[in-house]
């Protein structure tokens, strides 16, 4: 039996502010009030009306990144989630490393399906009684795509339309996925606004788009609900920091742990609207909750509105290493040719996520990045080498 979810009384109200724009009410949550104003956010209340009423969530990609996240988060709420990935990209670790976030019975609520979304059966398998579909399976990195043009359509065109068919059929009463500031494509400017959108620069680009088009064509066709995040430069604990397609943050941050060159493509002045990963699931889960019309079969920017160089994002790393690992403050970047169809700067408007959906971002880049490097710093961390390991006290080796 597929579980409907109802909000009773807990309704997201809107206000016409002072300068015409429409805003979220604040919602006064006795009892759980920010501590700063009084005032419950959208996010603190949204996460309340969660935590109250347990419902199914079906995350793909749960093994990745942001997949990870999103189920860390739902399993702290109390929710049933159950999981679908392939490992493609995904890593058992990542799975094991939410274990250990959360208590043996939350664990319990989470169960894991080894699939593709390339089936439809598969896909319909693991939409059976689900409320919430969060979709994030697809193969990511604009090279990749470049490099095998079939694969990025098979896993994030069809397998994309597959989910779509099978959550809808299945009845699911809302499907959030994982969008894409490459949507923009080769729009000039700096400012991303969600309608302004330009031609796509790479196969994996123009996969993004096609599944917002197949999105509104549920909504117009069957009259089904979904919601589009176009995330931008998502970074936090457990990116892959490896690979040839790794993105700029794991990669510089593993390079300088372990002493290798680290890379800047152009000459670092290209800038990017970086978003911790918790602002991310932020947006996840008030999509899924969101039960404004208006707020529905819409896509959002999710990022700060910020932009940040990557010569500034070089610093701030190197300074934040430096204290764990003094041989970073003598890193310099090597800098050579700018990738052909890189973007060179990108800020995204995210008014329309803010006042559609309650969406604040709680984490800037900085402190993201503290919590990014704390993490890295204790999982790639040098191996010792072996004389270090025998001064250790607690280390005995026989014979030693
Ligand atoms: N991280 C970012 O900055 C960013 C930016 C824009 C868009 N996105 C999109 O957000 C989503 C999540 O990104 P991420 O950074 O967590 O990537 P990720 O590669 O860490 O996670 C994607 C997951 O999907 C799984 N997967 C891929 N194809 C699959 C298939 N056919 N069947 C089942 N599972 C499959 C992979 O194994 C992996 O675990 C992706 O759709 C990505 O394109 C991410």
């Amino acid at each position: 039996m597929t579980v409907r979810p109802d909000h009773p009384g807990a309704h997201t109200r809107y206000t016409v502010n002072s300068d015409n724009t429409v805003g979220p009410a604040p919602v006064f949550i006795p009892g759980r009030a920010s501590e700063r104003t009084g005032m419950a956010t959208t996010y603190e209340a949204v996460q309340e009306r969660i935590t109250i009423r347990p419902r199914t969530w079906l995350v793909t990609g749960v093994a990745g990144f942001i997949g990870s996240h999103l189920l860390e988060a739902l399993l702290k709420l109390d929710q049933r989630v159950v999981g679908l990935d392939n490992f493609s990209l995904g890593k058992p670790g990542n799975l094991v490393q939410v274990k250990g976030a959360v208590t043996e019975g939350r664990w319990e609520n989470f169960r894991f399906i080894k699939g593709d979304i390339r089936s439809l059966d598969t896909c319909r398998q693991a939409c059976r009684s689900v409320d919430f579909v969060l979709h994030q399976a697809a193969l990511g990195s604009a090279p990749r795509s470049i490099s095998d043009p079939i694969a990025a359509h098979d896993n994030n065109v069809t397998g994309f339309l597959n989910m779509l068919v099978a959550a809808h059929g299945a009845g699911v009463s809302r499907f959030v996925y994982a969008g894409s500031s490459a949507t923009y494509g080769d729009r000039p400017g700096l400012l991303r606004v969600e309608p302004e959108i330009g031609r796509p620069l790479s196969p994996s680009a123009l996969t993004t788009y096609v599944s917002e088009l197949y999105a509104e064509i549920f909504a117009r066709c069957y009259g089904f609900g979904s919601i589009g995040l176009r995330y931008f430069n998502v970074f936090g604990p457990r990116q892959d920091p490896d690979g040839a397609h790794a993105a700029v943050i794991p990669r510089w941050v593993a390079s300088m742990i372990r002493e290798e060159p680290v890379f800047i493509n152009g000459d670092g002045e290209t800038a990017r609207d970086f978003c911790y990963v918790d602002n991310a699931v932020q947006a996840n889960l008030l999509a899924a909750m969101a039960d404004d019309a208006a707020a529905v079969n819409q896509v959002y920017n999710i990022a700060l509105n910020e932009k940040t160089t990557l010569n500034e994002l070089f610093d701030m790393i190197r300074s934040l290493l430096a204290p764990r690992f003094p041989h970073v403050r003598g890193v310099r970047p090597i800098h050579r040719a700018s990738r052909a169809g890189d973007v060179r700067l990108s800020q995204a408007a995210i008014d329309k996520a803010k006042h559609l959906l309650g969406y604040e971002p709680a984490w800037r880049v900085r402190p993201g990045l503290e919590r990014t490097i704390e993490w890295y710093a204790a999982t790639l961390a040098p191996l010792h080498t072996i004389d270090e390991l025998l001064l250790e006290p607690r280390v005995r080796f026989h014979g030693s």
